[in-house]
């Protein structure tokens, strides 16, 4: 998704509203753009492409002075990605100058009124509308201007406007899409997500809908749209700036991939006892009484975290013995099962910003259900939306792809699968001692999965790079973690890999099998090793490239494959969380070897705060 960064201090805006902006790319890179004010007027540059495009561009044409501006990196949703296109945008006449991120629902029908009055549109965006409803109703006194246009506009926004006749004023605002202050030392940022200006500042307030932000060199006012000022409550984001550098690594993605054991004991620290798990968040509202009222359970997710949902349900159903579906996001609300009191919706986001996930959680509460969040941004909008909320402590996230978040969501989530059963007893809790002492124990097994498949992978990547297909197939966990490996795969190294049901595969599948083909058998659930040996038999009878991946131990998946790559043994719940290490750096390697810049992939961007 686009994002948006704000400065107004002593300092010069230009290097630190680039430096914002390129913290924050990962939300879009296909254009960007500044507006700066010198307090005599507002300048604007922008450019298609990422923010070292922009830097070039201000090079050429340097922007004099200013202490005060805004700036965009988008991921275009209407309209291409273009140097017009990009924001800031302004309308007839650069009075106002707008950036935003979302979606004007509305646009259209606000677009033709407009141009009956006499507006001239140069642009495809949506936003473009923004600027002239500004000029329209332009009554002298910028705060009021933005006042009485907002009630237009239909949809989810994060807006940063400036003035050309104000030229000390920044106005935010956010509409179900998030925009955050920062309070430094007489200097204030505007950002969409907190990483992006975590090495400036530790004190945050995110504008919540229906308030607007006045920024002045003076002060920091917040007012409801109707103008009453409120006292925002900031809050202290206890993050190290460290997590936000890449330090001695490449690239993002690899070194949240070697965070990983950190992610989990982090997550884990203080929840774990020997024979207990401990959720204190969620302890003043999940009575005893209220958990044995449970019915259901449903998980709502996108992507990444959709996979970790899917394996989520199967280790609830086990130990809590009551229907747990899973659900997209994106198709929950036009196909969502039977809500009511006595439903639990679970929902998994790394950025607590998914716009799909953010209104599967509206309608959830509309029918009265339980709303637990398990995300990884304090502060998120998911995380204040739901009724209570289970972080993750995996650290900020920057890659595009989800590494760190999705194995610290499904320690989370089998913590809370724990605690539930904790309070609801029966049959499932036989297996709690087990699995707890294998949580305890995951951080060193991730830790142990790292040394040891890393340096096969990459040389598994180097053989494999160039193939058009790749094929995952699994069993049960395994499946499901084969849908997630296919999607790092696609998404990193552009290959066309795809997941399977090992017991399917003569289904159908079978026919696109032939002799070279690279496929990636996951055996790592003993209980169903028998039968996925069969299948990988039934692949290698094809003449296939088999790569196993099983648990040190096990001696009969090697004597069926090419290639074997041990992984260490734990729960079989817990397995996808170290089977996905191998995954994630095959994605890594091979995206790298290809040439790709696997942190920033084609046509993606990170929290996708549009519909
Ligand atoms: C894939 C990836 C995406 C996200 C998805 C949901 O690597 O990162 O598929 O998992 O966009 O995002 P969150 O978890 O922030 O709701």
């Amino acid at each position: 998704m686009s994002g948006i960064v704000g400065f107004m201090g002593k300092r010069k805006a230009q290097p630190i509203l680039l430096d914002c902006l390129d913290r924050l790319d990962y939300r879009g890179y296909d254009s960007a753009g500044i507006a700066i004010s010198n307090l005599e007027g507002v300048e604007i540059r922008k450019t298609k492409g990422r923010i070292k495009d922009l830097r070039d561009v201000l090079l050429r044409e340097p922007v004099p002075g200013g202490q005060l501006g805004i700036g965009h990196t988008r991921w275009a949703t209407h309209g291409q990605p273009c140097a017009i296109n990009a924001h800031p945008l302004t309308g007839c006449d650069a009075r106002f100058i707008v950036a935003h991120n979302g979606i004007i629902e509305n646009y259209p029908q606000l677009k033709k009124e407009l141009e009956q009055e006499g507006h001239i549109f140069k642009t495809e965006t949506d936003t473009e509308v923004i600027p002239h409803l500004l000029e329209q109703h332009d009554t002298g006194d910028f705060e009021e201007t933005v006042r009485l246009v907002l009630p237009m506009l239909k949809g989810t926004f994060a807006l940063a406007i400036m003035s050309q006749a104000s030229p000390d004023t920044i106005i935010a605002v956010s509409q179900d899409n998030p925009l955050i202050l920062g309070f430094g030392k007489g200097e204030t940022f505007l950002t969409s997500d907190i990483p992006a200006i975590l090495t400036y500042v530790r004190e945050f307030y995110p504008i919540k809908n229906g308030e607007m932000a006045i920024l002045t060199p003076e002060k920091v006012s917040i007012k409801t749209v109707t103008g009453d000022v409120l006292i925002p409550k900031r809050i202290v984001v206890d993050l190290n700036p460290q997590d936000v550098m890449l330090n001695d690594y490449e690239h993002y993605m690899l070194k949240e991939i070697f965070e990983q054991p950190k992610a989990i004991e982090e997550t884990l620290a203080g929840r774990l006892s020997e024979d207990m798990v401990y959720l204190p968040e969620l302890e003043e509202v999940w009575s005893e009484e209220k958990v044995q009222n449970l019915r259901k359970i449903d998980i709502v997710a996108s992507g990444t975290s959709f996979h970790s949902g899917i394996i989520g349900k199967r280790v609830m159903e086990q130990l809590l013995g009551i229907p747990v579906a899973v659900s997209l996001s994106s198709e929950f609300l036009s196909e969502h099962p039977k809500l009511d009191e006595h439903t639990l919706v679970v929902f998994l986001s790394q950025s607590g910003e998914t716009g799909d996930t953010l209104s599967a959680l509206r309608e959830a509460k509309k029918y009265g259900c339980s709303t637990i969040a398990i995300t990884n941004t304090a502060g998120s909008t998911i995380s204040r939306k739901a009724e209570c909320t289970v972080f993750t402590k995996a650290g900020p996230e920057l890659a595009v792809a989800s590494t760190k978040a999705y194995t610290s969501q499904m320690a989370v989530f089998t913590a809370l699968a724990i605690w539930l059963a904790q309070k609801l007893g029966g049959t499932g809790c036989a297996q709690i001692p087990d699995l707890i002492k294998s949580l305890a124990r995951l951080k060193q097994d991730v830790e142990s999965t790292l040394i040891m498949t890393q340096d096969a992978i990459d040389q598994f990547a180097q053989v494999i790079y160039d193939q058009d297909h790749i094929f995952l197939i699994g069993r049960g966990l395994d499946y499901v973690l084969a849908l997630e490996g296919a999607l790092k795969l696609q998404e990193v190294a552009y290959i066309h890999a795809d997941a399977y049901a090992a017991g399917e595969m003569k289904h159908g599948t079978m026919a696109l099998i032939t002799p070279g083909v690279p496929v990636i058998a996951l055996a790592t659930q003993h209980q169903l090793l028998d039968k996925t040996i069969s299948n990988i038999k039934e692949v290698k009878a094809r003449d296939a490239f088999v790569i196993g991946i099983t648990t040190v131990g096990d001696s009969l998946v090697g004597e069926v494959v090419d290639e074997v790559m041990y992984i260490p043994s734990t729960h079989p719940f817990l397995m996808p969380v170290l089977a996905a290490i191998p995954l994630q750096l095959l994605a890594y390697y091979s995206g790298t070897v290809r040439g790709h810049d696997v942190d920033r992939p084609r046509n993606l961007a990170k929290s996708l705060t549009v519909h």
